[in-house]
């Protein structure tokens, strides 16, 4: 399993029973932060805008990351995910997310919201496929999204 932007390791906490969990992010100081916690078998600095293999998982899994993204980003990240996935593997990950009238909210430049509509057209230039979709009730306006990549 690969943690999309694991940062100091707080999704690897919940995730100690995964074998060879492998974690990437950009951030240097918070992967230096995950590391005495021993939870990854790997851990890598890189930019998930970035091609990029570290393997082929089951499943890429991404939490407080896509909101840094705008919607080009996404499909940048998908990329990346869709080229770590083994074949019929899935992507999931939470963020903001608007209504399919607005299509893509940006707050204060850093911080994304897209519709889910936007979200599928992405995930499809880059061979995801988005599967599932639903509000997350106790982070307001975030969703959970499953998107698989062909088996
Ligand atoms: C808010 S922290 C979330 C950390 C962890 N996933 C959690 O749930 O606690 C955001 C993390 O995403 C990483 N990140 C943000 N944009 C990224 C990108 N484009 N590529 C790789 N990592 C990214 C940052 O380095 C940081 O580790």
């Amino acid at each position: 399993m690969l943690d999309l932007g694991c940062g100091s390791g707080l999704m690897g906490l919940h995730l100690r029973e995964v074998h060879s969990l492998v974690g990437v992010a950009f951030d240097p100081v918070m992967l230096d932060a995950a590391r005495p916690f021993g939870l990854y078998a790997e851990l890598h600095q890189h930019d998930a805008r970035v091609d990029r293999q570290f393997g082929e998982f089951d499943l890429v899994l991404s939490a407080g990351v896509f909101q840094y993204l705008d919607a080009d980003e996404y499909g940048q990240a998908f990329r990346f995910a869709h080229m770590n996935l083994r074949s019929g593997g899935y992507l999931a990950f939470e963020a903001p997310a608007c209504s399919e009238a607005l299509r893509e909210v940006t707050f204060n430049t850093t911080s994304h919201s897209l519709s889910d509509s936007v979200v599928a057209a992405r995930a499809e230039a880059a061979g995801l496929t988005l599967v599932e979709a639903k509000l997350i009730p106790a982070i307001g306006a975030h969703r959970f999204r499953l998107l698989r990549k062909a088996p």
